[in-house]
């Protein structure tokens, strides 16, 4: 007789996540606002017009609204000059009712992003991308923390997910998503961690080593069911919009997995959309209000 193969699996749901984190939130909100205490002050900056941004920070928008948090949205053209940009970011920075704030991207080809990033006051700095909050993920007293591999350690642990000692794989090595995810799964995680970027010679040769593979690198359907060990676990950090006639409003957001294939292979996966993307806004809120308790205790 062949051996059975166990094609069920759970769906990993980030959005049920996030909306459980948003609960907590608010109740942290309610509970501030009781005691007389400043609510948590979100600042979003979007520079130019980019479909896939403005869809980003409505929902960021929308996330604030519902844990009850206020916010501020400054739009600037695609034009703006980057030190007009740095005059801004200062004003923010300067801004006692401002708690944390983020500069949206992709920035206009014209912008150095390094520059823009690093001039965020790193304890306002919600998204944890400047080098302070980045290197901080080593650090005994971690700081604010980059919000997408937040979001992801934040599912693995909501689902019990052992990683203690396993062997992880990350295709993509980004600054936003690869890197500091690989710092969090060495430091807070304790898994073996091995990333793979565009220069990986045969990758499929490590991601079928993966008890825990991570994809976040931005093309559709990358990682078929032959790149998968059977029972992995399996997080899609992936979102690409695909533009067709055939999609209600003319595009689809995709993943880097190819999931008919792949789910039925895996212990645990995630959905795109509904998976790490709602993760990243429930990441962003949590160090907001860290940032906002930080600085008006
Ligand atoms: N663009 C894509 N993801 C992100 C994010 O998490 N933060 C910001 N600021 N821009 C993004």
């Amino acid at each position: 007789m062949s051996a059975m193969i166990d094609t069920s699996f759970t769906l990993i749901d980030g959005k049920k996540i996030s909306t459980d984190i948003k609960a907590e939130i608010s109740l942290k909100v309610v509970e501030r606002k009781n005691q007389g205490k400043k609510i948590p002050h979100l600042a979003i900056i979007l520079v130019g017009d980019d479909g896939a941004s403005q869809t980003y920070v409505d929902h960021k928008v929308k996330a604030c609204k519902e844990v009850g948090f206020h916010y501020t949205m400054m739009r600037f053209a695609d034009t703006i000059a980057e030190d007009k940009l740095m005059k801004h970011i200062d004003q923010v920075n300067k801004d006692q009712d401002v708690d944390g704030f983020i500069v949206q991207l992709p920035l206009p080809a014209h912008i150095t992003v390094e520059r823009i990033t690093e001039k965020i006051r790193s304890d306002k700095d919600v998204d944890g991308f400047t080098n302070h909050n980045f290197g901080s993920i080593i650090s005994k007293n971690p700081l604010l923390m980059p919000a997408t591999p937040f979001g992801v350690m934040e599912l693995l642990r909501r689902y019990n997910i052992e990683t203690e000692g396993k062997n992880c794989v990350i295709v993509g090595a980004s600054r936003l998503v690869g890197a500091p995810l690989s710092m969090m799964l060495v430091e807070q995680g304790r898994a073996t961690v091995t990333i793979c970027h565009k220069y990986t010679e045969d990758l499929a040769a490590w991601t079928r080593q993966a008890d825990i593979l991570v994809v976040a690198v931005g093309k559709p359907g990358l990682i078929k069911g032959d790149m998968v060990k059977e029972g992995a676990v399996v997080i899609d950090v992936g979102t690409t919009r695909v533009e067709g006639p055939q999609y209600k409003n003319g595009y689809s957001l995709k993943g880097d997995v190819e999931f008919k294939e792949v789910a039925p292979k895996t212990s645990f996966i995630t959905p795109v959309p509904g998976g790490v993307g709602p993760m990243t806004i429930a990441s962003l809120l949590m160090n907001t209000l860290k940032a906002c308790e930080n600085l008006n205790p």
